[in-house]
């Protein structure tokens, strides 16, 4: 071990032929020394070169240790009077109690218990825990067939974006996002989902839960009623739980959400979260009945319906059914749809189609979250879809995931026929097989999870008890062959729990 006496300073230790760099070793001691007051504000430092011959060294490592400490504000540098201690270090850094603590090390307060923080947050915390998203396993709900991504395409598009970036790609960009996507998408929009918009209308988002949260910051105050469906999708839960929304579930049938129950149970509600074109979980599409219905109540009621179109890409016997948006002539629908199932969800890209004359509040509450998307992502999509690989994946993933749910209910047949009554399996990425009755889903669940698979019990999207236990399988993102075995463990995990 060196230890040298360097003038003004006391002995700095170094070790020469220790695993930390030398470099690394001066910076930290300096560092130490300052905040654990032994260095006082404004104090001269040897020069890089005195310093280097008081401890024999290079001059390289002591050179890169004050670069550092002048870039993280520990020195400063003074005409005529060299490098010093910085003398803007806060008091409270360089007080005596700090010198006990090792680089990295947090003070330890004595705390009666747990400290103070929202209501809100520590609702959040209550949450009973997802182990089904503990894995990537077979069933995995909302996970595409990522293997089946046309990845070649996507990494050429990426490069000739970012090899030489324009300007606009690297610096701060509209809260609303990029225009050639949001045009891209408003043409998507009216040709595939009969959606009634023009571009100026989209509103770029990091997928469907950040626009689900705008428009609840934007629509509700605290304590505001919100109608869910009932079961219904628990990101939504959250996004409204998040703005201090009053849920109010609202049951599904057949038709999907129950207006009569929308209109006798929750006259004053301000807002009513739906997914008409393929409910989650359940699988149905909303009537036509209901949809009028609905969208009469609403402009009686003066409450916005926010339709979450999610997946609607996936429908296997039918046309895709027209967005309930489309329907709309009194602009009372917030429209809300996503990449995450037709392209990948870590891409965080989806949209909202506003109504006009909330423009203004939902691009400055966009801004006040996180400014505005990756652009490079969004100039990457943007050209996904005008040079035709996006529909050509949609049609392709269309025909696999057919393939992967006729496969399912298949293997479900042949194995668990007894046990499982399949329903919701016209479209989409997933179906729910209802279990026994009194047999508990969340029990079935955590010992699937054991067997690295991924199946989210249906009593996780009630609020109120569920009438039937159930589990939600996802097909999108699991093999043939992956779907049989897990078919295979999940009849015993379902046998030791009953
Ligand atoms: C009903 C519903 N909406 C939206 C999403 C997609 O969310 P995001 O776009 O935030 O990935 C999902 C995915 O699980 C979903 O099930």
């Amino acid at each position: 071990m060196k230890r040298v006496s360097a003038s003004f300073l006391p002995p700095i230790s170094l070790q020469p032929a220790g695993k930390i760099p030398i470099y690394r070793q001066l910076y930290d001691w300096f560092r130490q020394a300052i905040l654990d007051g032994r260095l006082r504000p404004a104090q001269r430092v040897p020069s890089t070169r005195n310093l280097a011959a008081e401890l024999k060294i290079s001059r390289i490592p002591v050179l890169n240790a004050f670069e550092q400490l002048h870039a993280e504000g520990y020195f400063e540098t003074f005409i005529g009077a060299g490098t010093c201690v910085a003398r803007s270090i806060p008091d409270d850094a360089v007080r005596p109690t700090a010198s006990k603590l090792r680089p990295g090390q947090q003070r330890k307060v004595q705390r009666s218990g747990p400290r103070r923080m929202s209501r809100l947050a520590a609702a959040f915390t209550r949450l009973p825990e997802q182990s089904w998203l503990n894995n990537l396993g077979a069933f995995r709900v909302s996970l595409p067939a990522l293997d089946h991504f046309p990845i070649g395409i996507w990494s050429k598009l990426v490069a000739r974006h970012s090899r030489k970036p324009a300007r606009g790609i690297m610096a701060y960009h509209d809260a609303m996002g990029h225009p050639p996507l949001r045009e891209a998408i408003a043409k998507y929009l009216g040709a595939a989902r009969g959606v009634r918009c023009d571009p100026s209308q989209i509103l770029i988002t990091t997928g469907s839960q950040q626009g689900l949260q705008l428009s609840a910051l934007v629509l509700l105050d605290p304590h505001d009623a919100v109608c869910m469906e009932e079961p219904g999708y628990h990101g939504a839960r959250h996004a409204f739980l998040s703005a201090g929304a009053r849920l109010i579930p609202v049951p599904v049938d057949q038709e999907g959400v129950d207006v009569a129950t929308i209109m006798r149970r929750a006259r004053n509600a301000r807002a009513v979260y739906i997914t008409p074109s393929h409910q989650y979980p359940m699988g149905m599409t909303m009537s036509a009945t209901r949809r009028m219905l609905l969208l009469n109540w609403a402009v009686r009621s003066g409450a916005w319906i926010i339709e979450d179109d999610y997946d609607s890409e996936y429908r296997f016997a039918s046309r895709p059914i027209a967005s309930l948006q489309g329907q709309d002539t009194d602009a009372r629908v917030i429209y809300i749809g996503t990449f995450s199932k037709v392209m990948f969800p870590a891409l965080r890209l989806g949209y909202v189609v506003v109504p006009k004359d909330l423009l203004p509040a939902f691009a400055a509450v966009r801004d006040a979250a996180d400014v505005f998307s990756s652009t490079l992502y969004q100039a990457v999509i943007t050209d996904f879809i005008q040079e035709g690989h996006f529909a050509r994946h949609i049609r392709r993933m269309r025909m696999l995931y057919m393939e992967r749910r006729t496969a399912l209910v298949k293997a479900i047949r042949a194995e668990m026929e007894d046990l499982l009554e399949v329903i919701g399996a016209e479209a989409g990425m997933h179906l729910v097989a209802l279990l026994p009755a009194g047999t508990n889903d969340e029990a079935v669940a955590r010992s699937a999870a054991k067997q690295g698979i991924s199946a989210q019990p249906l009593s996780s999207c009630y609020m109120n008890p569920p009438p039937r236990g159930g589990l939600i399988l996802g097909y999108g993102g699991s093999s043939e062959p992956q779907i049989q075995d897990a078919i295979r463990k999940l009849r015993l995990c379902i046998s030791a729990s009953m």
